[in-house]
């Protein structure tokens, strides 16, 4: 069966802006998360806090963070790779931070710097003083279903990271298809293989136009929070492709026809991605935003 209510987590304004090579104001990147808010979203990925040359777009995340007109009831969480990114989004009061784990050796070189065993190493500390802290952290592992460099990802190699990240303390685990070369029986396989279904949540990207199949098939093995960004903004940079993550409003589009409650106002979020797609120089991808904006 299919459940009757879906969080959606929207990651526009990180997996998406860092993604474009636009630069955005930071003023603007507060007003759209405020309107992705207004539209009715309850998790909004504000920024990361990462090394700001490995991701110039968000080198203003300390900037936005002081701009963010916070609503009540919503949850604004950031990308945190190690204990330096940790203390500073402390500073500023966060409350949710995730992290970011890779499945493949060579993503864990290129995009962290580790190996896949050390990848832990910088993990760990972050988890334990976030805790601490009372910070809830949410986990994602990248390349779940293949990479450019190794091939398909083995799918025991993808759980024995990811159940590694829930055993840390971990609240969910966010499987990343990072360029989108997932199929749903791939989807059905994977998420079959790990002991909590519950606790997983799904982020894929459009590149090869899955990500709607894949949702579908997500939930239907009982996963409950998708992965979106608004617009599908965020071309990825290891595929030439003008497609980004899952556009938000394909999915809401997707589950409404199926009678599954998002709380999203679907007309908000179109007119907010048109509004960016204007600012980013480019239309959005999004098939759904395209045939709402026409006329
Ligand atoms: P490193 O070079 O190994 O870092 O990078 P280091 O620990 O050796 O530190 C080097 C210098 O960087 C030091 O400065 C640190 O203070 C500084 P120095 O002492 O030399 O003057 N530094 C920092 N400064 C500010 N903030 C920080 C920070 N950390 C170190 N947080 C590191 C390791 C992890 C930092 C680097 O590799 C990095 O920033 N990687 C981030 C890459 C990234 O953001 N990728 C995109 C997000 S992942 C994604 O998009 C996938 C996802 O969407 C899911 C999916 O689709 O699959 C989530
Ligand atoms: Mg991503």
């Amino acid at each position: 069966g299919l459940p009757h209510q879906v969080t959606i987590y929207e990651v526009g304004p990180r997996d998406g802006l860092q993604n474009e090579s636009a630069v955005i104001p930071v003023e603007v990147k507060a007003e759209l998360i405020d309107r992705l808010a207004d539209a009715g979203h309850k998790v909004i990925e504000a920024t990361s806090f990462v090394h700001p040359k490995w991701v110039p777009q968000l080198a203003d995340a300390d900037e936005l963070l002081t701009r963010l007109h916070r609503r009540p009831g919503v949850r604004y969480p950031v990308l945190v790779p190690n204990l330096r990114g940790l203390d500073r989004a402390l500073d500023l009061g966060v409350d949710e931070i995730a992290i970011f784990a890779s499945a493949t050796e060579t993503f864990a070189a290129k995009n962290l710097n580790r190996s896949l065993e050390s990848q832990f190493e910088m993990f760990e500390p972050v988890v334990a003083r976030a805790l601490d802290n009372g910070v809830r952290v949410r986990a994602y592992v990248s390349m779940c279903f293949g990479d450019p460099w190794e091939g398909p990802t083995p799918i025991a190699q993808v759980v024995a990271v990811g159940e590694r990240l829930l055993g840390l303390g971990c609240y969910e685990l966010s499987l990343g298809d990072t360029i989108g070369v997932g199929t749903p029986g791939h989807v059905t396989a994977l998420i079959g293989a790990f002991r909590t279904p519950e606790r997983l949540a799904v982020h894929f990207h459009d590149t090869y136009g899955q990500a709607l199949s894949n949702t579908l098939a997500a939930l239907r093995c009982g996963v409950t929070t998708i992965d979106a960004s608004t617009g599908g903004i965020g071309g990825c940079p290891y595929a030439e492709s003008a497609t980004g993550n899952l556009a938000t409003e394909d999915l809401v589009w997707m589950l409404r026809g199926l009678g599954i409650e998002t709380g999203l106002d679907l007309g908000k979020l179109v007119s907010t991605s048109t509004w960016l797609a204007e600012l980013l120089g480019r239309p959005s991808p999004s098939r759904v935003v395209q045939a709402l904006s026409k006329g």
